[in-house]
């Protein structure tokens, strides 16, 4: 957003207002004085003019361990959702980098950066999410092969990547798959006739649900976590580069 847009919101004033405001030096972003009402502020960045602070949003990043039964959502009239487990002033300004269905548990990411949401499930990226999955049924040799080789979702016609198998048992699996279609391993296990019956996820991308956590409760992301997902997004920034689309 242009900073000429946050004082006329934030500040209530008119477009003469504002640019006397500039030229006078009163207006700062981040400390530094700009004069420069079309300059381009950072989603986070702090615009202050005289001795009144106009805009201050304080990035956040989370990771819940979501119950069954509770939606991935940030509002429902009926069930409660991930955000009503955060009780934090702070916690309508969030949204989640993925979801899980309500009869799934587990890992949760939640934000208010839109960069790192992304960064977490643009499917260019091919972000892994593992699942833990309990099937009703032996998952067969050749059903294995099809989840790693790649399956056909004929809701969205697209085919799977490749996923990958670790069978724990007969009817227990962890399996990495790269997209985040709806109720996407429900669906792929269904194809096979099979049906899951309690499906968790442990991890996305570098973040890992940390076992700590109990069901229904948060923590912020550490800086080495915080850090490994900002690499994703530099990353993904050189690959626009190399393909001339726009960066993030
Ligand atoms: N696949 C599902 O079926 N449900 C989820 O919540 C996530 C992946």
């Amino acid at each position: 957003m242009k900073l000429e847009r946050v004082l006329k919101s934030k500040g209530n004033w008119g477009r003469r207002e504002v640019r006397l405001r500039l030229s006078r030096g009163e207006v700062r972003v981040d400390g530094a004085v700009v004069r420069d009402g079309q300059l381009l502020l950072s989603p986070f960045a702090t615009v202050e003019c005289g001795d009144r602070v106009l805009s201050q949003k304080t990035p956040r990043y989370l990771m819940l361990h979501k119950p069954l039964g509770v939606v991935s959502a940030t509002v429902d009239e009926e069930h409660e959702t991930v955000i009503d487990l955060i009780a934090e002033p702070w916690a309508g300004e969030l949204h989640l980098a993925g979801r899980l269905d309500r009869f799934t548990s587990g890992l949760v990411v939640l934000t208010n950066d839109g960069r790192f949401s992304e960064a977490l499930t643009r499917p260019e990226q091919k972000v892994g999410k593992v699942y833990h999955v309990c099937c009703d049924g032996p998952l067969l040799a050749e059903m294995r092969e099809t989840l790693q080789q790649g399956m056909w979702l004929a809701k969205e016609g697209v085919t799977t990547q490749p996923a990958q198998v670790e069978s724990l048992s007969d009817y227990e699996h962890r399996l990495t798959i790269y997209e985040g279609k709806h109720h996407q391993v429900k669906r792929m296990f269904a194809h096979f006739g099979l049906k899951v019956v309690a499906l968790h996820r442990e991890a996305m991308g570098p973040l890992r649900l940390d076992g700590s956590l109990a069901l229904g409760h948060w923590r912020f992301l550490t800086e080495d976590e915080l850090s490994a997902v900002f690499k994703l997004i530099i990353n993904s920034g050189r690959e626009f580069a190399k393909t001339g689309e726009v960066g993030l």
